[in-house]
């Protein structure tokens, strides 16, 4: 427990090193999508860190405005975790020297992502076929960084080489601070379903906090995730667009679409003030669709929403005579999972 400003208890779930984190549920890095507006929405709902998405070490150093509003934040969102893709200790320390006098509460290392593109140059997942490579990285980092170093890993490059136990160990020696688990393989990509009982072995093995990761969607899957695995966070992806309420542990059937909307404006005049009205409201569109799910005469509004070129086009598609049937009927929740 630590005071809060008022004297007030706040309670804290866990730390990562000397950072505390309050609560157990977090928006997992989404490139395209996790950035400031949605981030802050989430946290808003109890999201409990903020990861960037990732930044590649080369576009740190050489990259222009797209690349700094990756590693943009509000001070609201702290503790705030800058995720790094990097295969190459001299540029990625030399990343770290750009990004450290932002003053991010956390580095995370990317070591899962599947693109091809960004494992040819040997970043992301393809350093799990490197264990050893991978700790001196993460080594380097751990010594160059003043803050607390993550890592996100997936459970191997394919079926036949799932080395997560080895690969989480080696990070640990290396002294990173938390681990975070998508309990898929590189080859798997997003497909499959997510193998919690992997990540509730690397629990077992390591000291760490462990964050679990990989097909929780609803607030009864992270409920399921934290019993099976007995992992101290859990990150969520996909589940959370369109519905960061999956963050207060509310089922999307039971936010009313009065709610739903209030919460759709304020994100969409956030990003048309964050990006400027035109790209804002084109970048809203893929979050717009996700809000609609579920929602009544969600097809009929669809093409209406996505050819809105200007906020007022949105919002009044949203308010409009289409939008008066509400939410749909809840769908029934799957039995419990034994998994
Ligand atoms: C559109 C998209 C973008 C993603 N971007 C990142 C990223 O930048 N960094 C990262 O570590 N993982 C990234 N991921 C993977 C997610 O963080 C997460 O590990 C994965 O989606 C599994 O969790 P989920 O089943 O809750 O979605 C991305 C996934 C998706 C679908």
């Amino acid at each position: 427990m630590v005071m809060g400003k008022k004297g007030r208890e706040q309670e804290f779930a866990f730390s990562i090193g000397s950072v505390p984190v309050q609560g157990r549920t977090m928006l997992a890095p989404l490139a395209g999508y996790s950035d400031v507006p949605f981030r802050s929405i989430c946290r808003e709902q109890g999201s409990a860190v903020s990861y960037t998405p990732c930044i590649t070490d080369i576009a740190v150093t050489y990259g222009g405005q797209r690349t700094e509003r990756l590693a943009d934040w509000l001070d609201a969102e702290r503790p705030v975790a800058v995720q790094l893709l990097g295969a190459d200790e001299g540029t990625l320390l030399s990343a770290l020297d750009r990004l450290l006098p932002l003053g991010p509460d956390l580095i995370d290392l990317n070591m899962g992502c599947p693109a091809r593109r960004v494992n040819s140059g040997g970043r992301g997942a393809a350093l799990l076929c490197e264990p050893q490579k991978a700790g001196r990285l993460a080594r380097a980092v751990v010594e160059h960084a003043p803050v607390p170093v993550t890592a996100k890993i997936r459970l191997g490059w394919d079926d036949s080489t799932r080395n997560y136990l080895q690969v989480a160990h080696i990070l640990e020696d290396a002294g990173i601070a938390a681990l975070a688990v998508h309990g898929r393989t590189r080859e798997q990509q997003y497909g499959g379903q997510a193998d919690w009982d992997a990540i509730a072995e690397v629990k077992q093995a390591l000291s760490i906090p462990v964050i679990g990761n990989g097909d929780v969607r609803t607030p009864a899957d992270v409920l399921r995730m934290r019993n099976h695995t007995g992992c101290d966070g859990v990150m969520i992806g996909r589940a959370a667009i369109g519905n960061p309420w999956i963050f207060a542990g509310r089922l999307i059937q039971d936010v009313s679409y009065e709610e739903r909307l209030a919460t759709v404006r304020r994100h969409l005049l956030w990003m048309a003030e964050y990006y400027g009205e035109q790209l804002g409201v084109v970048l809203f569109r893929k979050h717009v669709v996700r809000y609609l799910h579920g929602i009544h005469n969600a097809t009929a509004m669809r093409p209406h929403v996505l050819a809105a070129a200007t906020v007022e086009d949105v919002l009044s598609v949203l308010e409009g005579e289409l939008a008066t049937a509400g939410v749909t009927q809840p769908e029934l929740e799957e039995e419990d999972d034994e998994r």
